[in-house]
């Protein structure tokens, strides 16, 4: 019984555990994010030949990706840890917003236009990742 009792003790440790980690949460989702503009870079210097329909599927993944809620992996309290947010995210939350607002938007705006080749497909894709070094710009620091 002791240990039946412990085991669900952990159980729900490991789960809140689980639920509350917005530090790995957030580099997860940036991991992903670089993740899938790799996959579009090639296609993007003509390095790989353009199919619109895997570019549709990789941008629709990325409009997931960019599906942000600050409040989730930028709480409050969360500017303590290991990551390299810049403290401006918790000073200026409504800049944060937008620029988390605009890269979902530029994503956005690909998908709907379902570029058909690479001529099209090109100021998109420098359209979304401009937004990656802006924002790192704003609100991520360096470290050496
Ligand atoms: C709205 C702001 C914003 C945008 C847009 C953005 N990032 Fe980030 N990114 C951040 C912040 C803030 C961090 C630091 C996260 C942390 O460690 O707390 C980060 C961290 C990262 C990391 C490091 C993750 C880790 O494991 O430490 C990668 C990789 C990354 N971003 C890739 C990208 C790419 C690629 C794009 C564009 C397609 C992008 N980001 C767009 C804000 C942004």
């Amino acid at each position: 019984m002791k240990f039946i009792v412990l085991s669900a003790s952990i159980l729900a440790l490991s789960a809140s555990v689980a639920l509350a980690d917005p530090i790995a949460d957030r580099k997860a989702q940036m991991k992903a994010r670089g993740a899938l503009v790799g996959e579009l870079a090639p296609i993007a210097r003509g390095q790989q030949p353009y199919d619109a329909a895997k570019v549709l599927a990789t941008l629709e993944e990325m409009s997931k990706n960019a599906e942000t809620d600050v409040s989730v992996l930028w709480p409050a309290g969360s500017e303590a840890g290991d990551h390299t947010s810049s403290l401006k995210v918790w000073e200026d939350p409504s800049a944060f917003e937008a620029a988390v607002d605009k890269y979902k938007s530029d994503v956005d705006a690909a998908v709907a236009a379902n570029p058909q080749d690479i001529d099209a497909f090109r100021p998109l894709f420098g359209a979304i990742t401009s937004n990656c070094g802006a924002c790192h710009e704003d609100f991520r620091v360096k470290r050496g």
